[in-house]
């Protein structure tokens, strides 16, 4: 198998759609093309790229049951509006029972892998699919291969890759689902894998897609699995899902009110927030969480703050931490509750490094009640960590 990418150095939107055009139609014309969409920006952005270029598309969404929600409307929902053509595949009672148990995280991330090469090969089968056609972007790429996207070649086999990453083995930083898998196609073809996030962004502009999609905030392959330190069970899962919604949608209704849209770019060039989520653990303070320290994730605890808040000793204090992969500020429990609620917001350009939302105490305090409300949730903590030291997820 081949991976074809579009790999582009200096990127200007109408520049880049034309390129991109081209760049299909040589690999893929005459060809059937499998597109599965996640509901984010970057894989809704190939889709659109297919479709500009006329490519014969079969465009799926696989609903695994640990995607998201956002102001109550389930991924899977919004999606199919966006794209009415999607195919969904409900996978739901298959995977679920899966998972439930796993606590290690990369194991957590071969269970997804698992998955979706599964379905998308039964249905590559099915419908005699010639190419795969993914949203792999930039640091994807990079963290996975330890590499510049410009040391890698427009077309290269599994074999060649291979052999590259055992190479630069030094600068891997953690498996993707979605790099390094066979499928049953003759190639595939990742036409945004030159593209940062805010490069998306500008391409779904110049297709005048709406605003929700634009600033989607990015989302984990693993999806919730990710934000549940520990076993993802039935219960928690259901908990970590109201939990993300109230959090997310809240951040983003206070950039709304305050900004008039849900991301602005901050004067460092940064997308703000990048991220907004609630993760949960039981008893986080006894759990190893991942941090980053030389490029490589390492799994320590994190260390409670409590007392007055102050965002600048916070920063300063977790940018310099050693021995532990985070501070979590404490701002609220219910010492009757079960599970510890981590409210994290970052601000970032890629996702490869970070720093976190300056939000207002009033907001944060707000927040707290709110989760609060929930039985379940015993301490509330907003992680006041940038990464690095820490990494943006919990896993
Ligand atoms: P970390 O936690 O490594 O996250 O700072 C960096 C970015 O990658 C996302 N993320 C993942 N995406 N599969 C993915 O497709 C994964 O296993 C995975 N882990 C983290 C994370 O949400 C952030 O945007």
């Amino acid at each position: 198998m081949l991976n074809h990418r579009l790999i582009l150095d200096i990127i200007k939107p109408e520049k880049f759609v034309k390129t991109a055009i081209q760049f299909l139609q040589k690999h893929a014309k005459d060809k059937k093309v499998f597109c599965a969409l996640s509901g984010g920006i970057d894989s809704s952005a190939t889709y659109l790229l297919l479709k500009k270029a006329k490519i014969n598309t079969i465009p799926v969404f696989i609903d695994h049951g640990l995607m998201r929600i956002i102001k109550g409307v389930e991924e899977r929902e919004y999606i199919k509006k966006l794209f009415p053509d999607l195919r969904v595949i409900d996978i739901r009672n298959d995977f679920l029972p899966k998972i439930y148990g796993e606590s290690d995280a990369e194991e957590k991330r071969k269970l997804f892998k698992a998955a979706y090469s599964d379905i998308i090969s039964k249905i590559i089968q099915e419908e005699n699919c010639d190419l795969l056609a993914d949203g792999t972007i930039l640091p994807d790429i990079e963290e996975s291969f330890g590499v510049k996207i410009t040391d890698l070649k427009e077309t290269m086999s599994l074999e060649e890759e291979k052999e590259l990453m055992e190479k630069h083995i030094e600068g891997f930083v953690k498996s993707q689902h979605n790099v390094e898998i066979e499928y049953d196609v003759m190639a595939t073809i990742q036409p945004v894998a030159s593209l940062t996030k805010h490069q998306v962004r500008e391409i779904l502009k110049n297709f005048n897609m709406p605003q929700e999609l634009i600033y989607r905030k990015a989302f984990p392959g693993p999806a919730l699995a990710a934000r549940i330190v520990g076993p993802v069970t039935e219960e928690n899962l259901i908990f970590e899902k109201n939990v993300h919604d109230l959090i997310e949608s809240s951040v983003e209704n206070y950039y709304q009110e305050k900004y008039g849209k849900t991301m602005i770019i901050n004067n460092d060039g940064e997308q703000e927030p990048f991220q907004v989520f609630a993760a949960i653990s039981e008893d986080v303070l006894n759990r190893r969480v991942t941090g980053l320290v030389d490029g490589k994730r390492i799994y320590e605890l994190p260390l409670c703050e409590k007392g007055d808040w102050d965002y600048k000793r916070l920063i300063e204090k977790a940018s310099g931490l050693e021995g532990y992969a985070r501070i979590l500020y404490e701002l609220g429990s219910n010492p009757k509750g079960k599970y510890d609620v981590l409210i994290r917001s970052i601000n970032s350009k890629d996702a490869r490094t970070a720093t976190v939302t300056e939000l207002p105490i009033e907001l944060l305090k707000e927040l707290t009640q709110k989760l609060l409300k929930f039985t379940q949730t015993k301490n509330v903590y907003f992680d006041v960590t940038p990464k690095p030291p820490a990494t943006i997820e919990y896993v």
